[in-house]
């Protein structure tokens, strides 16, 4: 079962971060969970669900009602703790995801501060020339933000905004949701049939 790092942080639109979670454990990967107390604040105002840092658990994560299929395992890993596998690039992994990244976390790594486990897993990622997936939620973007994360594009990194297309004709909040998951999934190779394909049936 591979690896795949998730890092949540704290810009809107966590409930792409936590579809992706389901979606990647029915595709039965072992995924790799860390969130910024960002991240849990965000979550708090967003989605009226309070997580505890210290001792966090799938059920915490998952989406309300969740009936996903969960044939993958979720390990918990907190935003401080450097001894975790994932700090390591002698760790093996398929890629890293940050969904949804801030500009603070989007910044950070592009400076290569490695000042948390998330920006540290992220360096692993870039500098073992593994996958990395930055999900950005911001707009307008200044030309600083832009220009991080031109930096990070051209050390390796993937940069795919939190953008939902309309193409296919999203019916509610979670196809828009699901348009965006599916786009990271094709960067990852996960094989997933959330939303339609253009120039399919
Ligand atoms: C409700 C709320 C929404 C936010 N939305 C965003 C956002 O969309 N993009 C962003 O870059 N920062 C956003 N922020 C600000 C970040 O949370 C803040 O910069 C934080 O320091 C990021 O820390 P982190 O990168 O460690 O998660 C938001 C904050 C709050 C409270």
């Amino acid at each position: 079962m591979s690896n795949i790092v998730l890092a949540i942080t704290g810009a809107s639109g966590i409930s792409y971060g936590l579809r992706l979670l389901e979606v990647l454990l029915a595709a039965e990967r072992s995924v790799h969970v860390t969130l910024s107390p960002a991240a849990t604040e965000v979550m708090r105002l967003e989605l009226e669900r309070e997580v505890d840092l210290k001792s966090l658990t799938l059920i915490d994560l998952l989406p309300s009602g969740s009936t996903a299929d969960v044939g993958g395992h979720m390990y918990y890993h907190h935003y401080q703790d450097f001894t975790a596998g994932i700090a390591s690039g002698s760790f093996p992994t398929a890629g890293m995801v940050i969904c949804p990244c801030s500009m603070g976390t989007l910044a950070s790594i592009a400076s290569g501060l490695s000042s948390n486990l998330i920006h540290r897993a992220a360096d692993v990622h870039l500098k073992e020339r593994r996958k990395l997936i930055v999900v950005p939620r911001e707009t307008p973007l200044s030309s600083i933000q832009l220009g991080k994360m031109k930096q990070l594009s051209d050390a390796g990194a993937v940069i795919l905004p939190a953008m939902p297309g309309f193409y296919h004709q999203p019916q509610s909040i979670a196809d828009m949701i699901d348009f965006v998951v599916a786009r990271i999934c094709d960067q990852l190779g996960v094989d997933v049939d959330l939303t339609r394909r253009w120039g399919t049936a």
